[in-house]
């Protein structure tokens, strides 16, 4: 989505503007912006396209003070005029913006200042925040004051920075809902405001998250944060510890390749504290964990995408483990539900990014409607997510850059089960014998992924019979049927091909209509107590002519021919199968999508973060 950078320093600053645009890639974008100053006056750049376009406009510009975004459409088409920096000259001097959210209200504003004389290039919600900021600092004296007053008549989400020719050493900058953070690098003398976190790595060594409301002001080298009142606050800083060359794909031909062959670490650095004997305690949620997990009796899921099917699968080990009911919910569903929600509630929230919009603001509903207990499983111990929770647990799959999530899935799921297991120990439901039989199956879990990616090439093996397919159907039973429906999101967001997931059971409820010679189906079989159900729904496959594609367990019966392929995986992992089941659908998925040549780092349509709603 949207991404933001603007900075101050002694020298040029533009070239560091374009290296942090870069590193804002990742979350999915159409075209790139930047604006800085230039003998006193706001001069723009813009370009439809990748960062790389914008960065031969600018290449010879020289600029201590700049402002830079790339845009993910969501109001009007992409092209260069609905990019930003978004800018308003009018009445001899200019004012210049870049916006990350969603301005609701932006319509009634926009009528308002056609009345005032503003005239408009771009269809954006944004551009009514240049002119509108330049009607305001007509009758404010500072950039600051104005950015107040416009913030008081905005309804929506935003992260907004903005640069005015009348302040001609300043950046403001202010949020409501969406991300902004400050870095600073007081030795070299820059500072920065963004949107993420991870733009700021080799330019920062300190940073501070902008709370909601609040204003920013970089000038000269300091800065200055307000609260609504204009107040001034101090804020502790943080110190960043992303190392620069963490954001390369060192030999890998993408991110998302690389990803997928880092889950063995990412799930080791996760589990690093349950792998010894009794570690499986509440505290390392927080604080209030013991008493929340022996209190609980329900909990609710709430996650999108990816995220989602996770929490999926972590209703069947809650429920089996630790007998606690779970519901789980698509954030975007949840927030506009009149749902009841009772006393000794947990509310789970599962991101990988930790600052999905639909996501947050569904845990924020839950706990307007009183909910105390929130619990945040996150990627980014950074983030807004983990920041309004008072539960927590970190998934350490290091930074995802690939908009297809992969390692950030398979360490949520580990952190559910050992949720699952703790929870299941603080309510006596598994026994000292039990606990250590997990914890060594757990223990193993790496090695189980490693062995899977060194299989490889047989995954490799079935892309010719995907790659020219428009549809696949994904089937699973019980707790591989969110396996399943991960799989056919995977194939769909990066191989443009396609596919849905069913569970098998409700094949004959409809789907089978479906089934011919030309249909490929994919099919999550372990060896488990469905094992023989699921035989019985392929059989039902075959009998109408359809193409089996299997990812089985040793020991699985059915055998290959020419219309039923089988990828053999060890033997039934138990619990932790869901887990090493979904490797091969993530190989295929990228192989595919690899062999039709798609961009699979930056899918068509797609962002890494979903900060709009
Ligand atoms: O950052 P989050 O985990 O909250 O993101 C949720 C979804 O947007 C995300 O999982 C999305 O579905 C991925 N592109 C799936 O690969």
């Amino acid at each position: 989505m949207c991404g933001i950078i603007a900075g101050i320093k002694k020298g040029n600053i533009v070239q560091d503007l374009i290296g942090c645009l870069k590193k804002l890639e990742y979350r999915g974008y159409d075209s790139a912006g930047l604006a800085c100053f230039e003998n006193n006056r706001i001069e723009r750049y813009r370009s439809v396209g990748r960062v790389s376009e914008l960065e031969k406009i600018v290449d010879t510009k020289y600029s201590n003070i700049g402002i830079a975004h790339t845009r993910w459409a969501t109001h009007g088409k992409v092209n260069e005029l609905n990019a930003h920096p978004h800018l308003s000259i009018k009445d001899g001097f200019s004012v210049c913006v870049i916006h990350n959210g969603i301005i609701e209200n932006y319509k009634e504003l926009k009528a308002t200042l056609i009345k005032y004389g503003y005239s408009f290039e771009s269809q954006t919600d944004s551009e009514v925040l240049a002119h509108l900021l330049h009607l305001e600092r007509k009758k404010f004296s500072s950039l600051k004051e104005a950015l107040n007053s416009v913030r008081k008549k905005l309804i929506g989400a935003y992260a907004l920075v903005a640069i005015c020719d009348k302040d001609p050493n300043t950046i403001s900058g202010t949020k409501s809902s969406s991300s902004l953070v400050l870095g600073i690098d007081r030795g070299s003398h820059q500072y920065f405001l963004s949107s993420d976190p991870n733009s700021l790595s080799g330019i920062s060594t300190h940073i501070v998250f902008i709370e909601e409301l609040e204003l920013i002001c970089l000038n000269g080298s300091e800065f200055t944060i307000y609260d609504e009142n204009l107040n001034k606050i101090n804020r502790d800083l943080t110190k960043l510890d992303f190392a620069s060359d963490k954001i390369s794909r060192g030999e890998y031909a993408s991110f998302m390749q690389k990803e997928i062959h880092e889950q063995p670490n990412a799930i080791a650095m996760t589990l690093e504290n349950f792998f010894d004997e009794n570690s499986l305690t509440p505290i390392l949620f927080g604080n209030d964990a013991p008493k929340i997990f022996e209190e609980v009796e329900q909990i609710i899921i709430i996650a999108c995408g990816t995220s989602y099917h996770a929490g999926l699968v972590a209703k069947y080990w809650i429920e089996e483990l630790a007998k606690v009911h779970v519901s789980v919910e698509i954030a975007s569903e949840f927030r506009y539900r009149k749902s009841v929600l009772k006393n000794k509630t947990l509310m789970i929230g599962i991101s990988q990014s930790g600052e999905t919009a639909d996501t947050l603001a569904a845990l924020k509903l839950a706990r307007k409607l009183g909910l105390e207990w929130i619990f945040g499983i996150c990627n980014v111990q950074e983030s807004t997510l983990i920041r309004i929770c008072n539960l927590s647990f970190i998934t350490r799959a290091g930074l995802e850059i690939g908009v297809a999530s992969t390692k950030a899935f398979t360490t949520q799921l580990a952190s559910l089960f050992v949720f699952a297991l703790t929870l299941a120990k603080t309510k006596n439901h598994i026994n000292t014998q039990n606990e250590r039989n997990f914890l060594k199956q757990l223990r193993h879990l790496p090695n189980a992924v490693a062995s899977i990616l060194n299989g490889e090439m047989s995954v490799k093996n079935w892309i010719k019979y995907f790659e020219s397919k428009q549809n696949v159907l994904f089937l699973g039973r019980g707790i591989h049927y969110p396996i399943a429906m991960e799989g056919a999101l995977k194939l769909k967001e990066i191989s443009y091909i396609h596919a849905e997931a069913y569970a098998a059971g409700e094949l004959k409820h409809g789907p089978l209509a479906l089934i011919d010679e030309s249909m490929p189906i994919i099919a999550i079989a372990p060896n488990d107590d469905l094992v023989n159900k699921l035989k019985n729904n392929l059989e039902e496959v075959k009998a109408r002519g359809g193409r089996l594609f299997i990812i089985a367990d040793q020991g699985f019966e059915l055998r290959e021919d020419s219309c039923t392929k089988i990828i053999t995986l060890g033997d039934h992992a138990g619990f932790l199968s869901p887990i090493l089941h979904v490797i091969p659908l993530q190989l295929l998925a990228y192989h595919v999508a690899n062999s039709k040549g798609n961009d699979v780092d930056k899918p068509r349509n797609l962002a890494k973060s979903v900060t709009v709603e």
